[in-house]
């Protein structure tokens, strides 16, 4: 993927870039629809990732060319504006928010190329951002704040691309560590790395079903929870445990209660993960992350049938500790806790049996825990 846009860059450029900066997509281990919650989360970034090979020009506009859609953009960050191609939004809405911030940023020239599936729940537009935002820091001498660029970037995010996600996936695509997890907190932003258990990998099971009305049925999903915490006179459902919530219910209309229920179980699911984690125990590990699917799919309603055909098969596997649907849902990707040496073996039966049952190809492949993004000099051709 490097070489590529390297390559394509002095294609199109007509000289050699002079740096590559990459940042990675991500699945969530578990603590879905907590994040807006001030709640816990604990993604783990992925070896799959947006690539852009880049250098500065000496003047306010930026052009990239993207070799996965064959378009290229072309922008003065004087005089932003929308339209043009959707990806080309997350790079001018990380130039919008720099700017917002009182940034002073300069242009430049790149190609980006990038693996991880779009619109499949692996956070591919946070990927872009966070790239682009790498780039814009290098082009314009600014120094490398991770934390502050995913608030960054969540902000381009929310206000100039129009989703109102939160902080997980720009965070955990800045901050990640190789070989591990991220425990976020989001009332707090505290990051722990936490090691996943020996002898276990990540399988990403995309289900290949990608559905429209993520979006509203995702700000609907955010309402009931705030509309929650409202009622029970609190500023997120963080300041809630079981007992608080169960002495409450009654004030709280169907939706709200089931959301509830589920956002303070799945909090303190995932700190119990980041237990069993730094045990090495992946069996209660898996126990937790199949919890968290059933809540997610009776309580908070955002499985498919799909999402809970894969899950059920994979959990089938002598050699699956544990399987949920991640990310958002309503489609997309599923992942499993597996036996690392039997990974191959799972990876086939679960792709047999899914195929079988709704007469669609699935997608499984398993993936190693990556760090942050980063910014990768060439050598002077
Ligand atoms: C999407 C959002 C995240 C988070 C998840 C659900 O990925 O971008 O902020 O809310 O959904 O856990």
């Amino acid at each position: 993927m490097k070489n590529k846009v390297e390559e394509t860059f002095k294609m199109r450029f007509g000289g050699p870039a002079t740096a590559v900066a990459r940042a990675p997509g991500r699945v969530n281990l578990i603590g879905e629809h907590t994040d807006y919650n001030e709640g816990f989360v604990l993604p783990m970034a992925i070896d799959r990732a947006v690539w852009i090979a880049f250098r500065a020009r000496n003047d306010l506009r930026v052009k990239v060319h993207s070799i996965d859609f064959n378009e290229t953009i072309e922008f003065s960050l004087d005089g932003l504006a929308k339209g043009g191609p959707e990806w080309g939004e997350y790079i001018k809405g990380v130039a919008w928010a720099l700017t917002l911030d009182g940034t002073p940023i300069h242009g430049w020239e790149g190609v980006m190329s990038g693996d991880v599936p779009r619109g499949a729940g692996l956070s591919s537009s946070a990927a872009l951002e966070l790239a682009a935002a790498r780039v814009f820091a290098e082009v314009s001498a600014l120094s490398w704040d991770p934390m502050k660029t995913a608030l960054l970037c969540q902000k381009a995010e929310n206000r100039w691309v129009g989703v109102n996600c939160g902080i997980m996936d720009q965070l955990v695509s800045s901050a990640a560590a190789a070989g591990h997890a991220l425990l976020i907190d989001c009332r707090s932003l505290e990051l722990q790395h936490v090691p996943l258990p020996r002898g276990t990998v990540v399988v990403v099971m995309d289900t290949k079903t990608r559905r429209g009305l993520v979006d509203s049925e995702y700000n609907e999903r955010r309402g009931s929870c705030e509309r929650a915490a409202r009622t029970m006179g609190v500023r997120s459902l963080r300041q809630i445990d079981e007992a608080r919530l169960k002495h409450s219910e009654e004030t709280l209309d169907d939706a709200a209660r089931r959301r509830a229920r589920h956002v303070i179980s799945e909090n303190a699911r995932t700190l119990e993960a980041v237990d069993a984690m730094r045990h090495g125990n992946a069996g209660l590990l898996g126990r937790l992350m199949n919890t968290s699917h059933a809540s997610l799919r009776d309580g908070f309603e955002v499985s498919t049938r799909e999402l809970n055909t894969m899950v059920e098969i994979a959990c089938a596997q002598p050699s699956c500790h544990g399987a949920r649907m991640t990310g958002a849902g309503f489609g997309g990707c599923a992942i499993a806790l597996v036996q690392e040496t039997e990974v191959d073996r799972f990876c086939r039966d679960v792709a047999k049996g899914y195929e079988v049952s709704t007469g669609i190809a699935p997608d499984l492949y398993p993936c190693s825990p990556s760090g942050g993004t980063e910014l990768i000099p060439l050598k002077k051709a």
